[in-house]
């Protein structure tokens, strides 16, 4: 069965609103792990607009499942991700003036950089994994520079308007998914996904794990962090969204 990863950045969104020391993101962590989360996922961004360092120590510290730190590859994040030894670093593109992470990492353009990189986390015993879109090309260079797992971008397939659109989205990521799993790489996804979007991609027994942020948070807004945690977690178990 899939596992599911909570991303909690958006707790620190709100915290960092107004500059005060709540909501508390460690919390939020926690109790996504007392109801069922197998993970917790935080981006730590260049220009710190949500999750700080402080954020990443205490949660290294506290978190009881496992911690997968998304970051940029670059040097200091590196030296920042040795340092704390995250479970799993998963490398993704970030321009200082998107709202969310827009696409997957161009991975052959930044090949060498990337192997450096991975090769160095690896030795530090952290697994590395590359956001990725759902594109044969990319899966075959994120296996070339040695990454442990690719995590599917499925922001498109999210975003579809229409059925022709999430049928061209979900064939990529089933093909994206087979070459992945073909060449032995661990296989996530996330982005843009929700209580209903995520029934059809369960289908793709591949995909070890799911990251999932905004929804979860949103619902925590109205039904409490436990709760909208387990709804996740009931689906995912169940591949039912009826009850949604
Ligand atoms: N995976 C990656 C690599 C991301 O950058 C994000 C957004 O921070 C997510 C998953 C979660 O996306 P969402 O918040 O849309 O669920």
């Amino acid at each position: 069965m899939a596992k599911l990863g909570v991303n909690i950045d958006h707790v620190a969104t709100l915290r960092q609103a107004r500059g005060t020391v709540e909501p508390e993101p460690v919390l939020a962590a926690s109790m996504a792990e007392l109801a069922g989360a197998d993970g917790i996922t935080m981006h730590l961004r260049e220009d710190r607009r949500h999750m700080q360092d402080r954020d990443l120590a205490l949660l290294r510290d506290t978190v009881r499942t496992r911690l997968n730190l998304e970051m940029a590859p670059t040097q200091e994040m590196v030296k920042i991700a040795l340092g704390v030894k995250p479970d799993m670093v998963t490398f993704v593109p970030e321009k200082r003036a998107e709202l969310t992470t827009e696409g997957g990492l161009e991975v052959k353009l930044a090949k060498d950089e990337l192997n450096k990189y991975i090769r160095l986390l690896q030795d530090g015993e952290i697994a590395v994994s590359l956001f990725i879109d759902p594109n044969i090309d990319q899966v075959k260079s994120a296996h070339k520079v040695g990454a442990d797992y690719i995590e599917i971008h499925t922001g498109r397939y999210a975003e579809a308007r229409n059925r022709k659109e999430e049928e061209r989205e979900f064939n990529d990521i089933v093909n994206a998914v087979k070459i992945g799993s073909k060449l032995k790489l661990g296989i996530n996804a996330g982005h843009g996904l929700d209580y209903w979007n995520i029934k059809r991609l369960l289908q793709i027994t591949e995909i070890e794990e799911y990251n999932i942020g905004h929804s979860i948070i949103s619902r925590a807004v109205m039904v409490g962090m436990e709760r909208a945690v387990q709804d996740m977690v009931e689906i995912i178990k169940t591949g039912s969204t009826k009850n949604f």
